[in-house]
């Protein structure tokens, strides 16, 4: 691994391919024989640096189609919190079932499971069929993993039959230092980041895009005036992004003063502190107080001079999905693609189907759309928001940031990377846009 990690740092990438690739790797896992320990607490005292081991794990042997990949830093997302914690279900539930299809996704069925669903490296090894990708290419990864052996996924592979989210429902992830991926993951790396800073946006990025932008979620057009939960999130920090690049209207919810500062400093002006308007949409476990929609519903008109929000970007859940729908502007679309405080939903109907309003559903994205939004990355027009950066070993604590809302936009791993700051370049796009990239740093 020494020899390939001193490959890359001395910019020698055309002799990474006659470099043996080594039989072991460490990985960040979660052991099968776990998975009842935290049986009986509730899910916040559930601790992922309990659960999550830095293992010394086998290379897995590359199949058609497929790269190993030399990871250089990658980043804590919300499912690697989930997987940690066991929760909703255990994900070796998913390695399983993906370990029934055929005798290449038997590798994926293991008592560990390597997470993690970004990276940014250098390809390491191709497999059979691969020809746009060569070792030694600098890439970052996005997450989704598809066979399209059958016709659905064809117009949409986010609709294949056999779609998955690589590192969550597929082994061998990125928080470790060699990862397995399927070629058509790949995308170039953009130039102008460090390896941290350009593994930060992947997930979170390409699912804002398609949840957002992409006609396959809202289709967010210049004008709109979009509601944003978590604006300064993992999520949300790349929506707010969009939302001004694109000529929207960004309201951002957050949940304190300095979240609040962040999104002024992307550039957005409507901010609504959640925690200082002391929002109480349930009264209690089963009751919603339709009065607290509407002084939410008012509150959002304050700032926008009346108008209600053209789209809803949803992803709390529970919560607040009552008052998204409620506070949603007349034909206008809730669009969510997650459920992090409770997946059983509660909304008053009458005003979606009185209103002509639409809730779409979104998950992460299709290849097009990742490389799209990976492509304004490169540009320079849409910035990686990484607050902070953990050593692979501490991707526990790393975790437990983002599973007690403790951070801010992404909190990143240097996983082969020795340390912050390596793998820039375009130094003279880097120097034009600067402060938008430093701009979460030590929030
Ligand atoms: N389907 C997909 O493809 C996909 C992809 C990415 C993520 N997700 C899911 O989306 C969710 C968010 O991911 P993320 O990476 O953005 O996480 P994150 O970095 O933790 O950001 C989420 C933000 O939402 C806000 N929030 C959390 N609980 C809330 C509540 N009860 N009411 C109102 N706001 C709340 C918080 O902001 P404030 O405290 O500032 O309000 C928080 O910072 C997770 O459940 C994740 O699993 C799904």
């Amino acid at each position: 691994m020494q020899k390939i990690l001193d490959a890359i740092q001395a910019d020698e990438l055309d002799a990474i391919g006659s470099l043996p690739v080594p039989e072991h790797y460490r990985g960040m896992t979660v052991h099968a024989d776990e998975v009842g320990m935290f049986e009986g607490l509730a899910s916040r005292d559930k601790d992922p640096r309990k659960s999550l081991h830095l293992d010394e794990v086998a290379t897995p042997e590359l199949g058609p189609g497929e790269a190993l990949v030399a990871v250089m830093a990658s980043a804590i997302n919300y499912n690697t919190v989930w997987t940690s914690i066991f929760e909703p279900v255990s994900t070796f539930k998913f390695l399983e079932r993906y370990g029934r299809m055929s005798p290449l996704s038997k590798r994926h069925d293991l008592p560990y499971h390597v997470v993690g669903s970004d990276l940014a490296g250098v390809v390491l090894r191709t497999g059979p069929g691969v020809h746009n990708w060569k070792p030694g290419d600098e890439v970052v990864a996005h997450c989704l993993n598809v066979e399209l052996e059958g016709p659905d996924g064809h117009n949409d592979t986010m609709l294949d039959t056999e779609q998955r989210i690589w590192g969550f429902e597929t082994n061998f992830g990125g928080l470790a230092e060699v990862a397995l991926v399927k070629s058509n993951q790949l995308m170039p790396k953009p130039a102008h980041l460090t390896w941290e800073e350009a593994a930060s946006p992947g997930l979170v990025n390409s699912t804002a895009y398609r949840q957002l932008v992409s006609q396959n979620g809202a289709g967010m057009k210049q004008g709109d005036v979009v509601l944003i939960w978590g604006a300064s999130g993992g999520l949300g920090s790349y929506a707010t992004q969009f939302a001004l690049n694109g000529g929207a209207i960004p309201v951002c919810i957050v949940s304190n003063q300095e979240k609040a500062e962040i999104c002024r400093k992307m550039g957005a002006e409507l901010i609504i502190d959640r925690s200082a308007e002391g929002y109480k949409f349930w009264k209690d476990e089963n009751t919603q107080d339709p009065r607290e929609w509407q002084r939410f519903g008012k509150k959002i008109r304050e700032l926008t001079g009346g108008e209600d929000p053209d789209i809803v970007f949803e992803h709390p859940g529970r919560e607040t999905f009552g008052a998204s729908v409620y506070v949603t502007r007349k034909g206008g679309t809730i669009v969510t693609c997650a459920s992090t405080s409770g997946y059983m939903h509660q909304y008053d109907n009458r005003y979606l189907w009185m209103n002509l309003k639409r809730i779409v559903g979104s998950h992460f994205a299709n290849y097009r759309e990742s490389w799209e939004a990976n492509r304004l990355i490169a540009k320079g027009l849409i910035h990686p928001t990484l607050s902070k950066t953990y050593a692979l070993e501490d991707t526990g604590q790393a975790a437990l940031d983002v599973h007690r809302n403790a951070h801010q936009g992404k909190v990143g791993v240097l996983c082969l990377a020795p340390e912050e700051g390596l793998g820039v370049r375009d130094h003279e796009l880097r120097a034009k846009h600067i402060d938008a990239i430093n701009r979460f740093r030590g929030v």
